[in-house]
């Protein structure tokens, strides 16, 4: 029995040394000490012995347990310190390893360019009205005192959906929505997308973009369109800018204007954005016409007012020195990253 039991003692303590892991040392445990482990089944087989040697083997059995206890416990901590060692090792993060650099989002420029023409607009007292898309020919036409024979609205120009649906081909539809659902005095302005049937080149595509404007109140006259003008112009292209009205003519306006600014980048000298002339042609403009007025239930004997139509694509390749409309519909990150 003495010698049986320093065999499981010599065997327990040789492997508890040489076992690698944590989970190695549970094994020895279990093999050892557990309910049916070699040590347990000496306790068990006493009855077997002498009544007088039961004593001295009880205690050398538990002296052994002790012993190989303590050997466990003692390597179970070394190893679980290794093996936490190694994980840390293994999970550890190098923070000086620069990150990888990810390309910044830009707005689109004629995005930019709106924005700051709106900023223009909200500063003197506008708000910003929104028109669908998809239009009723009367508002896109009729009702802006546009004729049935009108050059404007023939099928080389209009994208038509049926008969009484058109793509806007214009942003003034939104001046006739307007005053249908607002009384005077009325001071918006209405972004969009505008769409003609033209063939693309570097100066036309069947999209672009346009801002109206609509001011009506009581003794509204040609000299607010003006000044309204002139002071957008001055925040837009800096204060040495000038505006210059040309006499023209638009069905909803009366008297009609068109308007250039001088040119922003030669400041009126003549160069390639303003092709040689000094001035950039950006918007057409007017006193609107009675009977449009008449048409959308606005007395004209009480109120007058004026519109006008800005093209942002226009305002966008001056700004930034594009001379090809293409170029802002292409979607090309390599064109688009420059601004
Ligand atoms: N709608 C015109 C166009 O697309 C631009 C325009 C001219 C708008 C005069 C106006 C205006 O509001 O008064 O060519």
């Amino acid at each position: 029995m003495n010698e049986k039991l320093s065999i499981i003692r010599e065997e327990a303590l040789a492997a508890v040394k040489a076992a690698s892991s944590t989970a190695e040392l549970n094994d020895i445990r279990v093999r050892v000490l557990g309910k049916k482990g070699e040590l347990t089944a000496i306790l068990r087989s006493m009855g077997s012995l002498a009544p007088e040697d039961r004593p001295k083997v009880g205690q050398m059995v538990n002296e052994a347990r002790a012993e190989i206890e303590s050997a466990v416990e003692a390597r179970t901590a070394a190893l679980a310190a290794q093996e936490r060692d190694a994980r840390l090792k293994a999970e550890a993060l190098d923070v000086t390893i620069p990150g990888k650099k990810r390309p910044l989002g830009k707005l689109h420029p004629l995005t930019q360019t709106y924005y700051e023409m709106r900023d223009i607009f909200v500063g003197m007292g506008f708000t910003v009205a929104e028109g669908p898309e998809v239009e009723y020919d009367k508002y896109n036409f009729t009702m802006l005192n546009i004729p049935k024979d009108h050059p404007a609205r023939d099928m080389q120009d209009t994208f038509y959906v049926n008969d009484d649906i058109v793509l806007r081909t214009h942003t003034s539809p939104v001046q006739v929505r307007t005053m249908l659902s607002q009384k005077p005095p009325i001071r918006i302005i209405s972004p969009g997308r505008v769409y003609r049937s033209d063939d693309v080149d570097a100066t036309h595509s069947p999209i672009f973009n346009q801002i109206e404007g609509l001011v009506i109140d009581k003794g509204v006259t040609m000299a607010d369109l003006r000044g309204v003008l002139d002071v957008f112009a001055k925040e837009l292209y800096g204060e040495h800018t000038k505006t210059r009205l040309r006499p023209s003519y638009f069905p909803f306006t009366e008297p009609s204007a068109e308007v250039d600014l001088s040119c922003m980048a030669c400041g009126g000298k003549g160069c390639r954005i303003c092709k040689g002339s000094g001035w950039i042609e950006i918007l057409g403009s007017g006193m609107v016409n009675p009977k449009v007025l008449e048409m959308c239930g606005i007395d004209p004997e009480v109120y007058s007012g004026f519109a006008f139509g800005i093209g942002i694509d226009r305002v966008c390749n001056a700004k930034f020195g594009i001379s090809d409309i293409r170029l802002l519909y292409e979607n090309d990150l390599r064109f688009l990253s420059q601004f």
